[in-house]
């Protein structure tokens, strides 16, 4: 059998296919293939390991309806036209889990450096503009018993809020279509309306997946319903809020900041004006960018494929 793998992962994805007697197809390029060497090369397979920034739509999975598993390198899997794949009976899976401590880092961590205004403090340093002690200048607000809402309370979400209980006790809300009971005994959290959430919370959180219902909700209606005091972080999918309303409300003050990891394009275009905003921390889609959690996304997305043709299971299948 022969695996593609569509990008340069960590190495333990293509050894344990090798070790497991798979033909692997690595692009060792430093570039993502174009859409076109994307499908000469997945003709040549009959696997395919992607990562969530491979266009797999339905005109891609039509060319290549000989493949029998694509296995992604993340959790999020908007990327695939997935009702698509199974009406052609190719077995998705994906990569859960094993980010959810480092993408609550990066959403605590803007948080506090949202919450503090690090990063344009760090750029007027470079700047020269570090003068003289100013007493009511960069006043940052402090996050200890503030209200933390969680936009989609699953494993990253639970991380998040456990870190935010631990360091500043603050009190935990979320907004999920089910109850979360994890969340309910052990963080004292409670579920609540979106309308709630948005009123309620000083920081929102967002852990959600990209889905029609999720796309765009965070637009100008919901900043205007947020405190003006409340700081947005999204590490999840950009499009998950407008990026005009956000920026407007911003502007216009109908809410403190912002931090975001994810962005809608990605990457994001320098001149953006969100780059240049006191209150705006933005990071390049870092939320899973540690050594362990790479390896052990690699190590899932590699065993959804062998165990495909090992014991006709996939572990991780999105369409069963
Ligand atoms: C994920 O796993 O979905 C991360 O956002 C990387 O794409």
């Amino acid at each position: 059998m022969k695996v593609l793998i569509s990008r340069l992962f960590p190495v333990v994805a293509e050894q344990l296919l090798k070790k497991e007697g798979f033909t692997v197809i690595s692009w060792d390029k430093d570039r993502p293939m174009s859409a076109m060497e994307l499908v000469s090369n997945a003709k040549k397979v009959n696997a395919l390991l992607c990562a969530s920034s491979d266009r797999i739509d339905a005109g891609f999975l039509k060319t290549c309806s000989h493949l029998d598993i694509i296995s992604q390198f993340s959790v999020g899997y908007d990327n695939i036209d997935v009702p698509a794949a199974t009406e052609l009976g190719i077995a998705i899976g994906n990569a859960p889990g094993a980010m959810n401590e480092a993408t609550a880092d990066i959403a605590f961590g803007l948080m506090l450096a949202v919450s503090r205004k690090m990063f344009a403090m760090h750029k007027s340093i470079i700047e020269g503009k570090w003068s003289y002690f100013r007493p009511t200048a960069n006043l940052g607000i402090e996050l200890k018993h503030k209200t933390l809402g969680i936009f989609g309370l699953g494993r990253i979400g639970m991380e998040m809020a456990k870190r935010c209980r631990g360091a500043y006790e603050m009190k935990i809300i979320y907004h999920n279509r089910t109850a979360n009971p994890l969340a309910d005994a052990h963080l004292d959290a409670s579920l609540v309306t979106f309308n709630e959430l948005l009123a309620q919370s000083d920081i929102i959180s967002v852990h959600c997946a990209l889905t029609p219902e999720t796309k765009g909700i965070f637009n100008l209606s919901a900043f205007d319903r947020m405190k003006r005091s409340a700081i947005f972080i999204n590490t999840s999918r950009g499009a998950v809020h407008c990026e005009p309303d956000l920026i407007h409300a911003l502007e216009s003050g109908s809410i403190w900041g912002a931090g975001l990891d994810v962005t809608d394009p990605e990457p994001m275009s320098p001149d953006n004006p969100l780059l240049s905003m006191e209150n705006v921390c933005v990071l390049p889609h870092i939320g899973s960018a540690t050594v362990e959690a790479r390896d052990e996304m690699a190590r899932l997305a590699a065993e959804n494929i062998i165990s495909y043709y090992k014991n006709g299971k996939v572990p991780h299948l999105v369409n069963p």
